[in-house]
């Protein structure tokens, strides 16, 4: 069976980016048809400044979207990444397989090393690895599929090469893994500066779509998007990136094609309406079931218990060979 392995980091409120760009294949789809992991990458949002109770409320905040979004516990395995040993047990050997060059060349590495430099403050040294701890995350289970958004791209690139290379080395061990992306909606843009993907955290929250927001704040946010000077509605990323996107957006919670839709509308109002309404409506439900989950904590921590317990006995085989292959003695 086809073995489905993907994440979330726990460093801001999740997004409409995360939503439409993963999150909701994972329930769709990915669950149903495979054997499916899906996991709060908490080791991932300490790679920058953070707040240990904020991470602490993020971390079950977002486990707890995923079962609102409609994961069923009792189809796929939901846990949090800290929780299974074998996540930082195998990076390390992965470390020791990746080259200083490759990881200094990964985008979100240096878009990310660069702000938190601008910001006065350090560049965590887990940031320049952290590709290689998803790398550990996907290579621990043998997943053939990854679904992520585009942004996460040259990242599963990156697990692919590792994989390979230690195949090489040291003898088959791991499965290389290739990333699967939705066909509209893989990289949703900042509403308000629809050149940069809309990220849990840009300066100021007002291009962003919170999971959680609610109806008056989506609609405000979706009426304010920057479009353009033109007037007429084309699907044009780069003549027309903020009202393309827009577009995107329609399409992924509609079911419909951006190219089509953009004739459907003569005004930047119009679109803006249908984007707003549909948006409202697609988040109604998760943000419905977030609230009902939220108010019975012990239901999370026991769907929590059991997944790490099941991920813990899928991951462990596998990272004890690749202690073997690469030349450890067995404990
Ligand atoms: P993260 O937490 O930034 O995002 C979670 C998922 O949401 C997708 N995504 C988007 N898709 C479309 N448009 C956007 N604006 C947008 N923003 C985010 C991401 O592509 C991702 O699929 N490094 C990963 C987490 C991770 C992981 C893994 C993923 C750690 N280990 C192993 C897969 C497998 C990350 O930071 O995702």
């Amino acid at each position: 069976m086809t073995r489905i392995f993907s994440g979330v980091k726990p460093t801001g409120h999740l997004t409409l980016g995360n939503y439409l760009g993963a999150i909701r294949r994972w329930v769709e789809v990915d669950q149903h048809r495979a054997d499916a992991l899906f996991c709060v990458v908490d080791l991932h949002a300490l790679t920058v400044e953070h707040d240990p109770a904020r991470l602490r409320r993020l971390s079950r905040q977002a486990a707890t979207l995923l079962l609102a979004a409609g994961l069923d516990p009792e189809r796929c395995t939901v846990f949090v990444q800290s929780q299974v040993d074998e996540h930082t047990r195998l990076a390390y050997l992965l470390e020791c397989t990746a080259s200083d060059g490759e990881l200094r060349r990964m985008i979100q590495y240096k878009e990310k090393a660069e702000a938190a430099r601008r910001s006065g403050d350090g560049v965590r040294l887990s940031l320049l690895t952290y590709p290689v701890l998803m790398a550990a995350d996907i290579l621990a289970y043998g997943a053939d599929e990854v679904p992520v958004g585009d942004d996460q791209a040259q990242h599963v690139e990156l697990t692919r090469d590792l994989a390979v290379r230690f195949n090489q080395r040291y003898g088959h061990t791991f499965t290389v893994p290739k990333a699967t992306h939705p066909r509209v909606a893989a990289r949703i843009m900042d509403l308000q500066d629809p050149l940069s993907k809309m990220g849990k955290s840009h300066e100021s929250g007002a291009g962003i779509v919170y999971l959680l927001d609610d109806p008056d704040q989506v609609r405000r946010k979706v009426m304010r998007a920057v479009t353009d000077s033109g007037t007429s509605v084309v699907y044009d990323r780069e003549v027309s990136p903020g009202v393309a996107n827009l577009l995107e957006i329609l399409a992924a919670c509609s079911g419909g094609d951006p190219e089509e839709l953009a004739g459907v509308y003569e005004s930047y109002g119009a679109l803006k309406r249908a984007v707003a309404d549909a948006v409202v409506e697609l988040l109604r439900p998760v943000r419905e079931r977030h609230a009902e989950l939220a108010a019975d904590p012990g239901y999370l921590d026991e769907v929590l218990r059991k997944g790490a317990g099941r991920a813990g006995e899928l991951a462990r085989p596998r990272v004890d060979a690749a202690y073997a292959a690469i030349g450890l003695l067995p404990g």
